[in-house]
């Protein structure tokens, strides 16, 4: 995986044919989901999906990774536990496997090891890994599944964010009509799509917006030409390198499906891809797009979108008389 770090704007003609140096073109399509396990996945989708893994029993991974909604709660940042205001924006799920550590700074070194953390947040799902497992082991449907998957009817931490893992694994959206003109259907971008396409390359969004993800494989400072000034304080991947180098360093997110994922950026403070386009042209390599130019960006982004996840709706098995009950609200 090509890991491109961006100093100054001035790099970015030196590091354009690095990055093309795979295909000829710096995008790559999605390749379709290789389900392995099904056992496992089904497994995963229904803990995704259960909000009894929270302190509440309200909300569920689905709650703020909304599967209707592009993997995103579609907030500036979200809400959690007791109504609690989250400090930075939610990332969409979708092809989330395709990125080169989770979390906006990247502390998480995978999906698996990602997965434990919002179940123990307090500010997210509240609830602890010890309780629950207690929930999932008193409920006998899962007991059966997690044997199915694991063959034990012992239920751990370890495999419930193996299962949610694989199946977040399968969340992946190709097909968009990008990937249909990368595939050689060259009527599935209309002229303006195309037009935007061309902006997009030639003015170095690609330095950082790059293979099947366009996004996703690296880590680069927000505010390269200009500085940024956030509403959140979260300060990037210094909080995981300790590095002052690494102060204001963001994974550089997916821009799949980004028609869908709105509002934008770590602190959710674009709430229109018009205003994402701009920002980043100037914020990133000094240029500010035209009203047109913009336009056709964004029409180009639209193309991103894929086939959204398909599947039935889980039915999750019904809690026993000894399942711990949910506290939905705060002792008075
Ligand atoms: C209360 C809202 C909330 C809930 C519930 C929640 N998340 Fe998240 N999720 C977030 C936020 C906010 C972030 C970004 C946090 C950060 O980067 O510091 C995030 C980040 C992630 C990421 C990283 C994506 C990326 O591109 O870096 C994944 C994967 C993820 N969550 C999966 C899950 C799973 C699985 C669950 C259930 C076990 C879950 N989330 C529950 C809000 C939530
Ligand atoms: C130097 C690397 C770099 C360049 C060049 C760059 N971006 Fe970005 N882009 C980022 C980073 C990092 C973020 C996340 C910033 C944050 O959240 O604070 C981002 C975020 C975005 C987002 C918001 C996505 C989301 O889900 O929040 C869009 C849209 C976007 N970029 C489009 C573009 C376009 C269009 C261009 C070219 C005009 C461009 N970017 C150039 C690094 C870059």
């Amino acid at each position: 995986m090509m890991k491109l770090r961006i100093i100054a704007a001035a790099l970015l003609t030196v590091a354009l044919p690095l990055a093309w140096a795979a295909t000829d073109e710096p995008i790559q399509p999605i390749p379709a989901a290789k389900v392995a396990n099904p056992a496992l996945v089904e497994l995963g989708k229904k803990l995704f999906f259960d909000p009894r893994l929270s302190k509440s029993g309200f909300i569920s991974c689905n709650s703020c990774h909304n599967l209707s909604m592009g993997g995103t709660d579609n907030l500036k940042t979200s809400i959690g536990h007791n109504w609690n205001e989250g400090p930075i924006n939610a990332p969409t799920v979708l092809n989330s496997s395709m990125n080169l550590a989770q979390f906006w700074d990247g502390r998480a070194k995978d999906l698996q090891a990602q997965a434990g953390g919002p179940i123990a947040n307090p500010g997210e799902m509240a609830s602890n890994h010890a309780l629950a497992v207690e929930v999932l082991q008193s409920i006998p449907g899962y007991v059966a599944q997690f044997k199915k998957a694991f063959g034990s009817d012992k239920v751990t931490i370890e495999e419930v964010t193996k299962a949610i893992a694989a199946f977040e694994e399968t969340l992946v959206t190709p097909n968009s009509r990008f990937d249909k003109y990368l595939k050689g259907d060259k009527k599935a971008l209309s002229a303006n799509e195309l037009g935007g396409y061309k902006l997009f390359k030639d003015s170095g969004c690609v330095a950082c917006h790059n293979g099947p993800a366009v996004g996703g494989n690296s880590f680069q400072k927000m505010g390269v030409v200009e500085p940024y000034k956030a509403s959140s304080p979260a300060e990037g991947r210094v909080a995981v390198t300790g590095k002052d180098a690494d102060r204001f360093n963001f994974k550089v997110p997916t821009l799949r499906n980004v028609e869908m994922t709105y509002p934008y950026f770590h602190d959710g403070a674009a709430k229109t891809l018009t205003d994402a386009v701009d920002t980043m042209g100037r914020l990133q390599l000094g240029k500010k797009f035209s009203d047109e130019e913009n336009a056709k960006i964004v029409a180009f982004l639209k193309t991103l979108t894929g086939d959204q996840p398909d599947f039935k709706l889980p039915i999750l098995p019904p809690s026993n008389d000894k399942t711990p009950r949910p506290e939905p609200f705060a002792k008075k």
